[in-house]
């Protein structure tokens, strides 16, 4: 009887008694009982009969006689491999080719393995994957893999994106123009830890690529939306939090509710935990000519969870408890702005008009007043020709230069209370980056706490709407990796150079 043992003990002779007996076998299934058990091949293993068995007729055969090359490793002879590729029907057969030819780890089989790469068998692509991902460092290997990260099949994009992406060093985002749904679709299922994002608001804007938000009726916007808040749940770790700004729109004089329309239908039909319900003051609205309502002036942000397991870092954003004191008769915020000070600016100013010193000095006192009923912790005041503006002081650049250049100063409001932040922020809307592009950009201040509280140090952050790219500048600022997607190439562009502009600042 042939026994595994009797068949070791042939391949340990190394005189070709191996070939002999597989010679001698009448019947496939003998033939590849000796094939399967012949486990490591000595370095002085006869192996040309191996070869002679690719012409086998039987696919079982085939495949266990390529199984036995491969384990001869770098002495493996690739040209009768690469006949029989072209010419085999049998899958597994094919992918037992490819593997075998990977492990040779030859420099020289790389343009093969590239060419594996567009089989239309997904298993086949990741074994080409596999020998390629060999070649430590290599540029031109990365060309050709990182691609694939968009491939149709999820097995192959996944292998990618773990190998590149995720283990991807560098914070510079990865931007991706196209429509969200189709390109969310793509990334591998709780591969994300933090989304946070703006669609766009329900027949409010015309963005120059359509897109989301021009629906004729509220109902279909909404239900885009949730096919998008569905694929983030999706993408999202167990941990992941996303959070999601979203404006409201007024129909034939009526408010249309959308934002919580969409949340709760999210809870609902899609079982996301709402966390809070931020509410974003803006202090100041869009253009509002009406005189039978009051101007708005909030945005709603709301914190989703997808488990109760959700990543949360208090102490990233918990501040020195607020210090607000009365000196000299004057009250003093938690870092020591007394406002005496911009005061006197203000009064002895050659750069304001009489009316901007009035209004200035009124919208002061307000402020002031806030900080006395601990409705705002701290802020600063930035007066024409007395600060430096934020963020630059080109009109272009920055929307407060311009509020600065109009108005002669707007404020800065700060949260520094020991506690954690409240769930209303008092954040001055971003009118500044590219204004004549692109009307709504959020501002950097509105990603921050999201970010630092529930997007992990090494965590990956995600934004479907990026448009100009705040969320993945902030993240980049925050030194997290990030993905970007956006329907309009020329918002990519944008958001590119953006981050590339903080790159340079950097060095
Ligand atoms: C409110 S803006 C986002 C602004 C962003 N937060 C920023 O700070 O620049 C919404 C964005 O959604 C994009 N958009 C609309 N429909 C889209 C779609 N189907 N897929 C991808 N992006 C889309 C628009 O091009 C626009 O840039």
């Amino acid at each position: 009887m042939m026994t595994k043992e009797y068949i070791t003990e042939l391949k340990h002779r190394g005189n070709g008694d191996i070939a002999n007996l597989i010679n001698a076998q009448k019947d496939v299934g003998s033939i590849v009982f000796v094939l399967e058990s012949l486990g490591q091949l000595p370095a002085d293993f006869h192996a040309d009969f191996l070869y002679g068995l690719l012409e086998h007729n039987h696919a079982q055969v085939r495949l266990n006689a390529v199984k036995n090359i491969a384990k001869l490793n770098g002495k493996s002879d690739t040209k009768p491999l690469l006949v029989l590729y072209k010419n085999e029907n049998d899958t597994s057969v094919k992918r037992e080719i490819v593997s075998a030819i990977g492990r040779q780890r030859k420099c020289a089989n790389k343009p093969l393995l590239y060419e594996f790469l567009n089989d239309t068998d997904p298993k086949i692509v990741c074994q080409a994957i596999r020998g390629l991902l060999v070649f430590d460092n290599d540029k031109e290997v990365e060309e050709h893999l990182k691609p694939l990260v968009n491939h149709e099949n999820e097995m192959v994009r996944t292998v990618i994106y773990k190998e590149y992406f995720a283990k991807e060093k560098s914070t510079y985002p990865a931007f991706y123009i196209g429509d969200s749904l189709t390109i969310l679709k793509q990334i591998p299922t709780a591969s994300i830890d933090f989304c946070m994002t703006s669609p766009p608001y329900w027949g409010q804007r015309c963005y120059e690529n359509g897109g989301i938000g021009l629906e004729n009726k509220p109902e279909l916007f909404i239900a885009n939306l949730l096919e998008i808040t569905k694929e983030i749940k999706r993408v999202l770790k167990n941990t992941g939090s996303f959070w999601l700004n979203i404006g409201d729109t007024y129909k034939n004089k009526a408010l249309q509710g959308i934002p919580w329309r969409i949340a709760i239908k999210m809870m609902d039909e899609q079982d996301w935990i709402l966390r809070n319900d931020v509410v974003w003051n803006k202090h100041k609205g869009a253009m509002d000519s009406s005189s039978d309502k009051l101007r708005n002036i909030h945005e709603m942000i709301f914190h989703f969870v997808k488990s109760k397991d959700y990543y949360y870092n208090d102490d990233a954003i918990r501040q020195n408890p607020q210090t607000t004191t009365v000196r000299n008769g004057a009250i003093v915020s938690s870092s020591g702005v007394s406002g005496v000070r911009y005061k006197r600016q203000i009064e002895l100013s050659t750069a304001l008009s009489k009316e901007e010193k009035y209004n200035a000095m009124r919208d002061l006192e307000q402020v002031l007043q806030k900080i006395q009923n601990s409705e705002i912790p701290d802020f600063r005041m930035i007066i024409r020709n007395q600060q430096r503006a934020t963020h630059s002081d080109s009109e272009r650049v920055s929307g407060r230069a311009k509020e600065l250049k109009e108005k002669g100063y707007y404020f800065l409001f700060y949260n520094q209370n020991g506690a954690l932040p409240t769930d209303v922020w008092e954040i001055l809307p971003e009118d500044t980056q590219n204004r004549e592009k692109h009307f709504a950009v959020y501002p950097e201040d509105l990603c921050k706490i999201p970010i630092l509280a529930t997007c992990p140090p090494d965590g990956i952050v995600l934004d479907p709407f990026c448009g100009t790219g705040t969320t993945n500048k902030v993240a980049y600022d925050l030194h997290r990796k990030s993905i970007g997607i956006d329907i309009s190439e020329e918002y990519i562009n944008i958001a590119k150079k953006r981050v590339a502009q903080m790159q340079l600042n950097l060095l």
